[in-house]
Formats: C-alpha cells, structure tokens, sequence
C-alpha cells in the first residue's frame, strides 16, 4: 500500500537519521520532504540517498530572491534530483515567471524531468499582529488566494497552503492545481505547535492534492503502523 499523495516531513539534521526512517518506512512511503535544517547540514548527498531509493523528493527551502538568482538557484537543485520545489509568492510574478520559464528551459536543454514548482502564498506563521505590521489592508485568506492566482498565472504548478485556505484556493485555481498541505493530524494525535490542523481525510476532501506529516509519523512508537493508519484514512477519500 503506497499513496503518492503523502508526503513525509524529514526534520533531521543528520542522514543518519534519515536513513533510519526510510528504511523503517519501506515500501510504504514513496515521497519525502527535505527542509532547510536537513539540506543545510547535509547538501545534497540525502538528495541522492533518497532517489537511489527509489523516492521522490520535496525540496522545501522556499527560495526568495531577484528573478535571476531564484531561477538559477532552482535550477542548480535540479541538477540534484529534486522532484518538488518552492519559492516565496510574495516574490512577485516576475520572479515567478522567470523561475518557470528558466526551469522548464533548463530541463529540456540538459534532457532531465522538470520538477514542479510551487509558492508558498502566507507562511501560516503568520497571525495578525505580524499582518498588521506589515502594513497589509486586506485580510490573509484574500491575499494567500490573490498569490494562489499569480502564482498560477506566472505558471507554477501550484501552492503551499494550510488546510483552512484548501477549498478557496481549489475554488479559484481548478482541479489540477497542486496544493501541499502541511499541519495534518489523524484525530486524536498531538498538535505539537500547529495551530491550524486537519485530519488526513478532511484536508483531501477540502481539495488538498498533497499532505506533509512529519511529528505524527516521525515520533511515533511506531512509525511504518503511523503512516500505514494515516494512508488508509487517506486512502477513503480518492
Ligand atoms: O511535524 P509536522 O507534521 O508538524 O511537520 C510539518 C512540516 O511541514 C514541517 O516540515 C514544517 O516545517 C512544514 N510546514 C508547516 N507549515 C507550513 C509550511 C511547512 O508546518 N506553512
């Protein structure tokens, strides 16, 4: 039993660790999240770890940048097997559309599959004092679906975005748009420091086209009966 939908969050330092749930996970986890402390420590030697297994890879280090830099940084993580990566929304289409244009261009030049790209819109971080101080005037459900529309416009493949933004961004973006969602919980599992959660199946059934989980799985007594339990749930929303 394998569903591509689920994405493990691997928040490690050290490719040992990682090493250790991948293969605690097995066959039953086809997809990996790597983030900044992880790539930060390791580079990309847990990059080819994981497509030597057989894995796909988010490579979640949300760049933000002038045009040129993202779309240059993208496409060196290319060259390293990344499957998904992201950048900042509030980058603006420019930097977005660069980003697309030269991945797509890159890829085809060197003969190698493109990953996807996606925007982080609002980091769910976010809460509305820092909004104030921001100097924003619309709310943050209006402002992630406006960088949901630009992202899709300057022709990324979709967006990060928590499980509450789900069905207005599906709304306004179509049914095959990508959206990772990060914050979901099987009920009864511990929130940790999520605030804005979802259960497995709610966030598919709001549109989600990707779950991240990491704690729930990650520090369970055991992880591969985790991810199996959180599969099956997903498994009656199709
Ligand atoms: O352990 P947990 O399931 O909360 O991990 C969620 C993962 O998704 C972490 O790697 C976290 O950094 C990431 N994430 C998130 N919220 C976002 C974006 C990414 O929790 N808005």
């Amino acid at each position: 039993m394998v569903d591509n939908r689920l994405i493990v969050a691997l928040d490690f330092h050290k490719t040992e660790d990682v090493k250790q749930l991948v293969n605690t996970l097995g066959d039953s986890v086809s997809y990996y999240k790597v983030g900044m402390e992880l790539f930060y420590s390791e580079g990309a030697q847990v990059i080819s770890f994981l497509k030597e297994k057989g894995k796909n890879v988010f490579l979640d280090l949300k760049l933000h940048d002038i045009p040129n830099t993202v779309a240059e940084g993208l496409c060196s993580l290319m060259v390293q097997g990344a499957d998904l990566v992201n950048v900042h929304a509030s980058g603006g289409y420019t930097m977005m559309k660069t980003a697309a244009d030269r991945l797509k261009k890159a890829a085809a030049n060197q003969g190698i599959a493109c990953p996807k790209l996606i925007a982080v819109t609002i980091l769910t971080s976010i809460n509305e004092e820092d909004w104030q101080g921001l100097g924003m005037t619309c709310t943050i459900g209006e402002q992630v679906v406006r960088l949901a529309k630009l992202a899709k416009k300057a022709g990324l493949d979709g967006v990060v975005a928590s499980s509450q933004e789900v069905s207005a961004i599906r709304e306004a973006c179509g049914p095959d748009f990508l959206i990772v969602t990060p914050g979901v919980r099987p009920a009864g599992a511990s929130i940790d420091d999520q605030s804005r959660i979802a259960t497995p199946a709610s966030a598919l059934q709001n549109g989600a086209s990707h779950l991240v989980v990491g704690r729930p799985i990650r520090a369970a007594e055991n992880p591969k009966a985790a991810a199996k339990a959180i599969i099956k749930e997903m498994e009656s929303v199709k």
